[in-house]
């Protein structure tokens, strides 16, 4: 039987207009210079967030994702500031109050991968990978619960008093071998999520995960730059195909809307299946 769906070149999904979800809202995307930031900071312009577009390094490139939501007819400034580090951020949530006023959604994206076998993992690579990933995931969330939480909520805008989304992985509850920083760190977003999900919830602050599976970005190039790669990815994706950038934008705008204002404490895979063990489809 012939495969359901050519293996490669990966299918592309058009990218659609965005409807105006998030309108006066003002976001803070970290990370957002590249990758799924970028693509999550552009979907949120297009719905009508102002963006402060974070970056660490390159700001060339922060100042091109601004450009491309001011292209969209949103707002958006590019902020640099480390998330591992606590007076860039508090300088960062300064920043956004001094442009827009308040914060109303802050997406946890910033993160990294240093790949090593257990044995040759630096403790450098292990505390880098948990500093960005985990630390500064909390840095961000405790600034935007203390700025939700002063403001409450102002029903003509939202009526969440402010959303947080954590960039967490398919590696939230995957094992991945090679890999155990950054898969410490995404479990350690899962239950930091959770708990803090669990904490806010009587002050309509709302706090959820997306998930994503194997997503086309800089990251993870070797996964799918060859025909071959590409193959062997898709043993891994019951869907058989690669996620792409815009694909997590319009999930994210979505669960940062009152149309999810029901969604709390949950991770929200975008995977393609990824996490369904696909390697029980003709085994076990
Ligand atoms: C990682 C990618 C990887 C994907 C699926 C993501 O969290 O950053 O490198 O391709 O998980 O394994």
């Amino acid at each position: 039987m012939p495969d359901p769906v050519p293996a490669y070149p990966p299918v592309h999904m058009p990218d659609v207009p965005h409807r105006r979800l998030l309108e006066g809202q003002t976001a803070i995307v970290t990370g957002a210079s590249s990758g799924i930031g970028r693509a999550v900071a552009i979907s949120l312009g297009g719905a009508g967030a102002n963006v402060c577009v974070n970056y660490v390094s390159g700001p060339d490139a922060a100042q091109a994702v601004v450009a491309e939501i001011q292209g969209l007819g949103g707002k958006a400034f590019a902020q640099a500031a480390d998330v591992s580090k606590e007076a860039d951020v508090i300088a960062m949530f300064d920043a956004v109050r001094r442009e827009y006023g308040t914060v109303d959604i802050l997406i946890n994206n910033a993160g990294l991968q240093q790949d090593s076998k257990i044995e040759d993992m630096t403790l450098a690579q292990w505390q880098k990978v948990i500093d960005v990933n985990l630390t500064g995931q909390f840095l961000c969330a405790r600034e935007a619960v203390r700025e939700f939480k002063k403001r409450g909520v102002r029903p003509e805008i939202s009526c969440a008093a402010g959303k947080i989304i954590c960039m967490s992985s398919v590696h939230e509850v995957i094992p991945w071998g090679g890999h155990v920083n950054y898969a410490a760190s995404k479990g350690g977003v899962m239950l930091m999520m959770k708990s803090i999900a669990q904490e806010v919830a009587p002050w309509r602050i709302r706090v959820n995960s997306i998930c994503p599976g194997a997503i086309r970005t800089p990251i993870n190039t070797a996964a799918w730059d060859t025909p071959e790669h590409y193959a062997a990815l898709m043993k891994l994706i019951p869907y058989k195909r690669i996620g792409e950038a815009p694909e997590i934008g319009r999930v994210a705008v979505w669960l940062a809307s009152d149309d999810s204002d029901y969604i709390h404490g949950v991770s929200l895979f975008v995977d393609g299946g990824m996490t369904l063990y696909p390697g029980f489809e003709t085994g076990g």
